[in-house]
């Protein structure tokens, strides 16, 4: 039962199944061009593409852009995170599963490799894919074939797999955690997204863009930036990349509708930023160490009245929340995902008085 309601929850939430509207790559600078060369040369191949890049690069909107691009952009595009749904609801989803494989599949149902046949697959987060899965994976990606859950004949696909990272999958292999055989079969292209930080004017490509697209949409006029904000803009290393760029400037939109903003106003918008700090490291606990070290050296760089204590509360409580949104507000396996008991999880939320969905 549970099984049913997290798949049809699944159906909503985690999964997306989306008509992909055109996708908008902006940007002049070098490494801008490159990754456009490379999304119109791997497009219309039927092989996997590999996408890498830090959180906020737009690995998404590149895996996008080569289904758009492809003689496949007439279909549906699918598309899974790997990393927002129970690994035990990945292997129904992707493959599949004949009725009665599971208390609650009243109905067998085709899974995602199949829907996407003569389409794209984007599998979002593959470093979070769990050992065995990655081993279903490899059998799929080398023939074509696979098993619905329940199932003993085999199903064949001619979907396209574009997958994405974060994570330097050559160290999770060096880990064990991922097998080297499935990333060579993913990465026959890989495309790596550059960060923000290596886009230099294209920040300002980018603020232009927003500020007139958030004015438009609210019936404002855009802001401006005053010359030391300007510098200090363009000083500043967004190591949340374009997803940061793009919230900052939300948030100007908002606060400053027509108005010139000043260093100070600026700083308080690049300060204290919970996104700041955790897009640079992965978001992930398992960063290394001098990937938390570098992060944290850039947002003491630019960060004002800076508090070590608040900034770890910050990060439980995101933590915390994040878990609870993935798991839709189920307390254990919300403590799973963290590694606590749940006892402790309970304890931790009263403190922060987090809201529980309502289940
Ligand atoms: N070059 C770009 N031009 C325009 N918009 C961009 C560009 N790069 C990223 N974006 C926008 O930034 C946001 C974040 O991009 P996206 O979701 O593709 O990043 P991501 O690399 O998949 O991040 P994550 O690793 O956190 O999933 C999106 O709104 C996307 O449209
Ligand atoms: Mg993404």
């Amino acid at each position: 039962m549970l099984k049913q309601l997290l798949l049809q929850s699944l159906r909503i939430n985690a999964a997306e199944k989306t008509t992909a509207t055109a996708s908008n790559l902006l940007g002049g600078t070098a490494p801008i061009d490159k990754l456009r060369s490379q999304i119109a040369q791997f497009a219309a191949s039927p092989f996997p593409v590999l996408v890498h890049g830090e959180s906020g690069t737009g690995k998404e909107l590149v895996a996008r852009s080569l289904h758009e691009k492809s003689s496949r952009a007439s279909h549906t595009l699918y598309a899974l995170n790997c990393a927002a749904i129970s690994p035990t609801l990945v292997e129904p989803t992707l493959f599949g599963y004949a009725k009665g494989a599971f208390t609650g599949a009243v109905a067998s149902r085709a899974g995602y490799f199949e829907d996407a046949h003569d389409s794209t697959l984007f599998l979002d987060e593959i470093g979070e894919l769990p050992l065995d899965l990655q081993a279903k994976l490899l059998r799929v990606m080398e023939n074509g074939e696979f098993q619905g859950v329940g199932e003993t004949q085999s199903r064949s696909s001619n979907a396209r797999v574009v997958a994405a990272t974060n994570r330097d999958l050559k160290q999770e292999i060096r880990a064990g955690r991922f097998r080297a055989d499935l990333y060579h079969r993913l990465s026959v292209f890989t495309i790596d997204v550059p960060a923000l930080r290596e886009l230099g004017e294209d920040r300002i490509v980018l603020l232009d863009h927003f500020r007139e697209f958030y004015a438009r949409q609210a019936g404002t006029q855009p802001f401006t930036l005053g010359r030391e904000a300007h510098a200090m803009w363009l000083a500043y290393p967004f190591p949340g990349n374009v997803r940061e760029l793009r919230n900052i400037v939300i948030r100007l939109s908002t606060k400053c509708a027509g108005l010139e903003v000043n260093e100070e106003q600026l700083r308080a918008e690049l300060d204290g930023d919970t996104d700041t700090i955790a897009p640079a490291v992965g978001g992930t606990l398992a960063a290394d160490e001098d990937t938390i070290i570098d992060a944290a050296r850039k947002q003491l760089q630019t960060a004002r009245g800076f508090n070590l204590d608040e900034t770890l509360a910050r990060w439980e409580r995101g933590y915390v929340e994040a878990a609870l949104d993935l798991t839709q507000g189920n307390l254990a396996r919300a403590a799973k995902l963290l590694g606590v008991n749940r006892t402790t999880l309970y304890s931790r939320m009263q403190n922060y008085a987090v809201n529980t969905p309502e289940k």
